[in-house]
């Protein structure tokens, strides 16, 4: 097998205030996780699909997902983002190729996306989705005053798919589980530098937000509907 895709969504939505997990929260209809999941089980790219949900809540992730192509796995999510790659991981069979990562809070990623970061890839070893900085950075200290600014210039915003050979991904989250520090990675690209890897951006223009808060769910209800009739 070529490529597997992981989808990550055991996050608890704690921002979201809504009671229940945030990928299982509506938006625009159905469940949060269910946008993500339709694109990723239609790429032609994947060739299977591993869900990772809230634990307990598997009947409910199974049952959100939609038709596709790809053969599909449930798992229990772990305690941060990178346990449940790492679990995700684990159902990801022996010989498959690349690991696409993305986030279910990421509704609107282009189907153009996953080809394109797995094209990314090229000779290094992973390849991600991300953005120049729009706004100008600034470093601050523990009163809130600015110590520093940072050029933008070199700075991008990671956001996912994130793609990987996927032994140097396994390899990554098995190097920072060691040190203790899996937790503390807040995106793949970061485990894999720690191994020394290489991962390159893959520019992306097209609306991919991260749905954090209850205002980001009508915004990005108002992108599906312009994107779905258009
Ligand atoms: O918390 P954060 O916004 O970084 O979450 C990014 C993605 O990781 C979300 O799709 C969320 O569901 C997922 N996640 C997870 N397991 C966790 C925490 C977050 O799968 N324990």
């Amino acid at each position: 097998m070529r490529c597997a895709a992981i989808l990550v969504a055991a996050g608890s939505g704690v921002r979201m205030g809504a009671g229940l997990p945030k990928a299982l929260m509506p938006l625009g209809g159905r469940p949060l996780l269910a946008w993500a999941a339709d694109v990723l089980m239609n790429s032609p790219a994947v060739e299977m699909l591993v869900v990772v949900g809230p634990p307990g809540h598997e009947a409910e992730v199974f049952a959100a997902l939609g038709d596709g192509d790809a053969e599909v796995a449930v798992v229990p999510g772990g305690e941060s983002r990178s346990h449940s790659v790492a679990l995700g991981l684990e159902a990801v069979p022996p010989g498959v190729e690349y690991v696409l990562v993305h986030d279910a809070a990421r509704p609107l990623i282009a189907p153009a996306l996953i080809p394109a970061v797995l094209e990314g890839i090229a000779d290094a070893d992973g390849a991600i989705a991300a953005a120049p900085l729009a706004d100008t950075p600034k470093r601050v200290d523990a009163e809130r005053e600015i110590t520093e600014t940072p050029g933008r210039e070199g700075l991008w915003l990671a956001q996912t798919p994130q793609a990987f050979r996927a032994e140097v991904l396994r390899e990554a989250v098995m190097h920072a589980a060691e040190l203790g520090r899996l937790h503390d990675a807040t995106d793949c690209a970061s485990l894999v530098e720690g191994v020394g890897g290489r991962v390159r951006v893959v520019p992306n223009a097209a609306p991919n937000m991260k749905v954090t808060t209850p205002s980001d769910v009508r915004i990005a209800e108002l992108l599906l509907g312009e994107r779905d009739a258009g």
